[in-house]
């Protein structure tokens, strides 16, 4: 199945410390810039509702604004709860200065 690719942003709008908040067909997705490289995953917390882009980044880890739970930013991985599963994880690629993700 082919994979649909959606321009998101300019790299100049996302910082290590300044994820992007973003929304492609209802899905809202945060883009991290962790060590040089961008990811795109799940925006909204899985234990109740909190925007992870406003968390707070340490290394390669977001920590949920809310309730603490910590995230792998790279593979989504849940570290820490309350949350109880990984986040989805989307495909990114840059071309040239433009961010886009699959979905
Ligand atoms: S909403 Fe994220 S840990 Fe509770």
């Amino acid at each position: 199945m082919s994979e649909n690719w959606h321009t998101v942003a300019s790299v100049d709008q996302i910082d290590e410390d300044q994820p992007l908040a973003v929304k492609v067909d209802g899905n809202e997705i945060g883009i991290f810039k962790v060590n040089d490289s961008f990811y795109a995953i799940e925006d909204i917390c899985p234990h109740a509702y909190a925007l992870l882009t406003q968390g707070f980044i340490d290394g390669d880890n977001v920590e949920c604004p809310l309730h603490e739970a910590v995230f792998h930013i790279p593979s989504g991985k849940c570290l820490k709860a309350p949350a109880e599963r990984d986040l989805k994880t989307y495909p990114i690629r840059i071309e040239g200065n433009q961010v886009l993700i699959a979905l």
